[in-house]
């Protein structure tokens, strides 16, 4: 835990990375000044924000489609409570677009005004878990438990960048009115990424050419964007948080269900008790498995 304090910087109850983050910023956020095309992807850690920045990028920029300019898609798409002291959102060109982890109750105040469009995208939070563990222990970001028994009771008190996974989806799910939001599922991008960014893109009034919409699709793959340096995150790690702790890749398996390779029966049933619990209330459709089907 004292590794946690010193790792982790706490704003309102939540826990930010203490090294890629200013207080002064957290404190700014509510009087943060919107537009109306500005676009917010909101995520807990590890369920595809990268993912969405890549996506944004390619539906936004002609430069990132054609690979004409070399500027990474997290640059394009910045996060808006990390690292971003050193810009300028005001002076960027509209539409401005940001990601953020933050929960609902610390985004700027104009969202709850319909200003702006949000997009949620939440992932099955074994997935997630399993992705948050390795992640942690691959990259010097904070200390995080080095087996999974232990990382998972960590992850389920919450002691994680993002807070309790299930306290982030209910709270974005429960003020759903307050937002113009658009919830996406992780494994419906997976299973069907152009169908994905087609919604995406209705929601957001983008209307793209077919030919356009080949190459967002085709550049927003897993397997095209870990090899690729402007989407991979890879260079982003290093210069914020230094070399890797052991090999490894940010995009590591980008699948559905890999939690069966990780948990034992035990921690599954333990961790489907909690979750019928804790969402028994939610509606949300979740995909647990690369097979299922969903409507
Ligand atoms: S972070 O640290 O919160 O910004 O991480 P985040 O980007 O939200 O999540 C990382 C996981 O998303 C996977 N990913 C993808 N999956 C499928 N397709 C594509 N294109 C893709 N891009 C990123 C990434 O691999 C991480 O999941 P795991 O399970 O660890 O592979």
């Amino acid at each position: 835990m004292e590794d946690l304090e010193r790792d982790l910087l706490t704003f309102e109850g939540f826990y930010f990375h203490r090294k890629a983050c200013d207080t002064g910023v957290l404190e700014n956020l509510d009087d943060f000044e919107l537009r109306d095309d500005d676009v917010f992807v909101v995520t807990y850690p590890k369920s595809g924000t990268i993912w969405a920045q890549q996506i944004l990028s390619l539906i936004y920029f002609e430069e990132h489609r054609k690979r004409t300019e070399n500027l990474e898609s997290h640059h394009r798409v910045p996060f808006l409570e990390y690292c971003s002291r050193d810009i300028d959102f005001a002076s960027r060109p509209s539409p401005r677009l940001f990601v953020t982890h933050l929960p609902y109750y610390l985004v700027p105040r104009g969202l709850k005004d319909k200003k702006a469009k949000i997009i949620y995208i939440y992932r099955n939070p074994k997935d997630v878990m399993c992705s948050y563990f390795h992640f942690l222990n691959t990259y010097p970001v904070y200390k995080a438990a080095d087996t999974i028994d232990a990382f998972m009771k960590q992850f389920l008190e919450g002691k994680v960048v993002g807070n309790l996974w299930f306290d982030h989806i209910r709270g974005w799910y429960e003020h759903r009115n307050y937002f113009n939001i658009q919830f996406m599922m992780y494994e419906e991008m997976k299973k069907d990424l152009r169908s994905s960014v087609f919604k995406l893109c209705k929601f957001l009034g983008e209307d793209l050419s077919e030919e356009t919409m080949d190459t967002v699709v085709r550049q927003a793959t897993f397997e095209n964007m870990k090899n690729d340096p402007l989407a991979n995150n890879e260079n982003a790690l290093y210069w914020n948080f230094g070399p890797k702790l052991r090999e490894g890749h940010f995009l590591r398996k980008g699948t559905i269900g890999d939690w069966k390779n990780q948990m034992t029966v035990e921690q599954n049933e333990r961790f489907d008790k909690i979750f019928q619990k804790q969402m028994k209330d939610i509606p949300l459709q979740f995909i647990w498995d690369v097979n299922e089907t969903w409507y």
